[in-house]
């Protein structure tokens, strides 16, 4: 828990205003080492690494007033209770870490830049804009944070809605969970990772789209299998000895061993999957004949193309900006028609969330 430096008298510094509006844009992140597996008040079992997406957005604008405690939450202009439901666990389970919150109503109107049956992970993006509205709240009240301070709180606070959304408060490379290597790290919220080589500043992302389809497994349920998954030690183990090993690949700008992790982490993740109890298997057909070419084409233009996957079928294309038109152009003539409507979102890596309604 992040302590509030005076947490009783929150209405200090505005007291006559009692309502507001506040607005956070934030993005989506790609794992490079998986975060798979929980334990405790949403605690990974292992370290994980990412890097910020720049245009899968969420934009959530967050209205409050003091009175009695309410929550109403729209969703692409319409109301949605499922949303609803979900944020209102995550408002109870920050009352803890914000107080305030239980003397406010309010209401919440969120979208997201990317379309919803995209398959793109919708709860980093969302959670972490809902969190950076709500800490951005208290901390117009209390006055406590600096823009650091207020970030890790609301890292923190993310983290407790979905487990990465604690990344996605972070440009760039981001670094959750503790490990051996390096005591800055922590399990409560994320931290950002400087000196990077210029080789992974600009590394692209094109998401190819196989299937539309909502997932047959939640995340949820995917973490909670590691529980009697028969190689989770072993795997807790080498995700977190990989965290020193990705850190040190994209300091040297070595795309080969990037690529070699992230392809391990992104077929180790669905290893998992396939030998938990209930097995089950995310990738489709096209997952795999895409996987076949991408290492192919790799092959043959000594062009390093790499790929990764999240918890679901669809896959995520890295690239170096430099080679930017080489690799469309082969996306484009081999893997556009595997995808569902031939559909591809061509990413990047961003400077993270940005404040567009301010109070
Ligand atoms: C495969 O963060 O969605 O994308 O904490 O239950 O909300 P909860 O899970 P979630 O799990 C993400 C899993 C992953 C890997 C990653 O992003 O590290």
């Amino acid at each position: 828990m992040i302590q509030n430096k005076h947490s009783a008298n929150y209405i200090k510094n505005n007291k006559d205003v009692i309502k507001g509006e506040i607005g956070w844009k934030s993005p989506s992140n790609l794992a490079i080492i998986k975060y798979w597996g929980k334990y405790g008040d949403q605690f990974p079992q292992n370290a994980s690494f990412s890097f910020t997406l720049s245009k899968s957005l969420s934009e959530t604008q967050v209205e409050w007033e003091f009175g009695n405690q309410g929550l109403e939450v729209f969703f692409e202009g319409k109301k949605n209770d499922a949303f609803a439901k979900r944020l209102i666990k995550v408002v109870n389970r920050l009352e803890r870490e914000i107080p305030i919150l239980k003397d406010l109503s309010l209401v919440v109107k969120s979208q997201n830049t990317f379309p919803h049956s995209a398959g793109i992970a919708s709860s980093a993006s969302a959670l972490s804009a809902f969190a950076l509205c709500l800490c951005s709240i208290e901390n117009y009240y209390l006055n406590q944070f600096d823009k650091n301070e207020l970030l890790q709180k609301a890292s923190h606070c993310s983290r407790l809605g979905s487990g990465s959304a604690a990344r996605s408060v972070y440009g760039d490379w981001v670094e959750w969970g503790e490990n051996s290597f390096d005591s800055k790290f922590s399990n409560e919220y994320a931290t950002k990772l400087d000196g990077i080589h210029p080789n992974f500043n600009s590394i692209r992302d094109s998401i190819l789209i196989i299937s539309a389809e909502e997932k047959s497994v939640s995340s949820s349920v995917g973490h909670k299998l590691m529980e009697g998954n028969p190689y989770s030690a072993v795997r807790f183990k080498q995700a977190n000895d990989r965290i020193s090993e990705l850190i040190s690949s994209l300091k040297t700008g070595d795309w080969e061993q990037f690529g070699f992790i992230a392809e391990s982490e992104a077929l180790t993740l669905h290893s998992l999957m396939m030998s938990s109890v209930s097995s089950y298997i995310l990738m489709r057909p096209n997952s795999i004949t895409a996987i076949e070419k991408i290492r192919d084409f790799r092959e043959s233009s000594k062009i390093p193309v790499y790929f990764s996957l999240d918890a679901g079928p669809n896959l995520h294309i890295l690239y170096p900006e430099n080679v930017e038109k080489e690799v469309r152009d082969f996306i484009n003539e081999e893997l556009k028609p595997l995808c569902h409507d031939g559909r591809i979102i061509h990413d990047e890596i961003g400077k993270g969330p940005v404040n567009f309604k301010k109070i």
